[in-house]
């Protein structure tokens, strides 16, 4: 057979790896850090499958060097990390930890040694327990805290840092968070409550792009969201319908007011009663001009007119379920590009977890990882073509880490960790990566 010939990227193309606070950096108290409604909820017995917490993790608040060595060893161009709102502001208002600024400034320092571009994510889940105290995301005094603690950030590392995103995935923050409870800080509310917080971080990001662009106007200002497509289980149109309405309700609960300036008419149908208090001129904040749209893509979900579809026959499944689908993220990329008037998009997320194995010759061979990040570069290459705009590829992530409410049972990393010894070592698909970042070619 035939090799299927090596698809080029273009050059200036970002090659880099995704991480986030919580899940990497352990030093959960350390010097003046304040406590994050995922400390609390990681040390309330029963919510962490394995029972474990973030509290040490990958340790990176202490080995940050030796991991920017490894990200500089894969060739990375940039790395995508969060920074932890408790640890630079212990109540999320007033008071600033020198300890954590400086942190984040001895990283951002360490990685342009490296010759690695940081890309910045404001919140990524770990909100200041006092934060949550006062109400969290239902109450509307959290937006401008936030946006101050993002200006404050900005006027720090604005002159290092030239991307930052707001938000990463607000919809899990809402629906995981605020609904299911199955996150912190672990609510089970009602969709009302959910959707008021939906409308919250929508317009907490607006205030946010407002205070960052007026601490520094050129600085390349996007949010992160998850989009999964949803496709028919066949093109029974009662099916397609079905699929249509599930992406229309759902995926669009972000795009759709960033981009068109409104929530999407099936959306506000969906919702009902449900609705959210929206107040003159928020509109008008949550449809500000971006620079970038960060999209993470794992996976699609299956729709029939019965509802979702479990598995489907014949597909391969990661450990956490999530379906193995490559054609689909080409399809989901076009059709965000055909419905919306989009800045360019960086991949922010896109990996996979898999049992990994270390092989007596103290190697990880994770051919299955590997494949999957082959097969999702190829199909973002060929979307490329089909014309949507794309920067970068993030990959998610850069070593396995604590994985919310699974704890420690679920590795995504291209480079694996002993957290028994912190030993970091770059798996097969770390390898591989390395070896496409250096060619600039998917093989
Ligand atoms: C995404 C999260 C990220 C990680 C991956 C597996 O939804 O943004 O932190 O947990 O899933």
């Amino acid at each position: 057979m035939p090799e299927t010939p090596a698809l080029p990227f273009p050059t200036n193309f970002t090659w880099g790896a995704a991480t986030a606070s919580y899940q990497i950096e352990g030093g959960w108290d350390a010097d003046g850090k304040g406590e994050s409604i995922w400390d609390r909820f990681s040390h309330t017995s029963g919510k962490i499958i394995d029972a474990t917490t973030g509290d040490d993790t990958c340790d990176h608040y202490h080995r940050y060097r030796e991991d920017v060595a490894l990200m500089r060893q894969l060739g990375l161009k940039a790395y995508r990390f969060s920074i932890s709102w408790p640890r630079v502001q212990p109540a999320g208002f007033g008071k600033i930890n020198p300890a954590g600024l400086d942190f984040y400034d001895h990283l951002v320092d360490a990685m342009l040694e490296a010759n690695i571009d940081p890309y910045v994510t404001l919140h990524h889940w770990d909100l200041p327990q006092a934060l949550y105290e006062k109400g969290g995301w239902l109450n509307r005094d959290n937006l401008a805290y936030f946006a101050d603690y993002s200006a404050l950030m900005a006027k720090y590392l604005g002159d290092r840092v030239r991307h930052w995103a707001t938000f990463n995935e607000p919809i899990v923050i809402a629906e995981a968070g605020y609904l299911g409870g199955g996150h912190a800080p672990g609510l089970k509310g009602d969709s009302k409550s959910a959707g008021q917080v939906i409308h919250h971080l929508l317009v907490a990001h607006g205030l946010a792009v407002q205070a960052l662009r007026a601490v520094d106007p050129a600085l390349q200002l996007g949010i992160v969201l998850s989009e999964w497509n949803m496709e028919p289980a066949s093109d029974d149109p009662a099916d397609v319908a079905a699929a249509g309405n599930a992406w229309d309700n759902h995926e669009t609960t972000f795009l759709h007011p960033i981009f068109r300036g409104h929530y999407h008419p099936c959306m506000v149908d969906a919702m009902g009663s449900a609705f959210p208090q929206i107040k003159a001129g928020d509109m008008a904040l949550i449809a500000q001009k971006l620079d970038f749209l960060g999209i993470n893509c794992y996976s699609r979900v299956v729709i029939s007119a019965q509802g979702r579809v479990g598995r489907v026959p014949g597909s391969e499944y990661t450990e956490m379920d999530w379906e193995v689908c490559a054609p689909s993220f080409r399809r989901m990329l076009n059709r965000i590009h055909a419905d919306y008037d989009l800045p360019p998009i960086y991949i922010t997320e896109n990996g996979a977890a898999f049992p990994d194995i270390v092989s007596p010759d103290g190697l990880i061979h994770d051919d299955r990882r590997l494949d999957y990040v082959r097969q999702h570069l190829r199909q973002l290459r060929l979307a490329m073509q089909d014309g949507v705009v794309v920067r970068g590829y993030f990959v998610w992530s850069l070593m396995d880490n604590f994985e919310w409410s699974f704890g420690y049972t679920k590795r995504f990393g291209v480079v694996r960790v002993d957290f028994e010894t912190q030993k970091r070592t770059i798996k097969d698909s770390g390898m591989w990566y390395a070896r496409v970042i250096a060619n600039n070619q998917v093989d």
